[in-house]
């Protein structure tokens, strides 16, 4: 009998925008099947991407202040990864990251579920 392989979902990377067009310490907001997912950018024009829901009461972090790697929700003050979704202990809780690149100062973004 020969090998099974499971079908993957390969999601092609979406060119979203150059990373100029994301505010320094902001975000812009991408929509897609899972929702609204936002874009960050940090002074080091380092560019992350999380579902736009704290994972707390849902807060809109693309509204958050960004501060080196992180995000404080606009709500409540979570701190949240932008690198990993992890809420700054002692909170807990996790956003959704998706991957995403920058190529030639372009931004890419992979909207795929795992
Ligand atoms: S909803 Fe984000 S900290 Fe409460």
């Amino acid at each position: 009998m020969g090998t099974v392989f499971e079908p993957v979902r390969v999601m092609p990377w979406t060119r979203i925008c150059r990373v100029e067009d994301i505010p320094q310490l902001g975000a812009r907001v991408v929509k897609s099947a899972h929702g609204d997912i936002a874009v960050f950018r940090n002074t080091e024009d380092e560019v992350f991407a999380l579902l736009d829901k704290c994972p707390h009461k849902g807060g809109p972090l693309s509204q958050g202040i960004v501060f080196g790697r992180k995000v404080a929700c606009p709500l409540h003050g979570l701190n949240i990864g932008l690198d990993d979704g992890n809420a700054v202990a002692p909170d807990v809780g996790c956003a959704r990251t998706f991957p995403v690149k920058v190529v030639d100062g372009e931004v890419f973004l992979k909207p795929v579920t795992t």
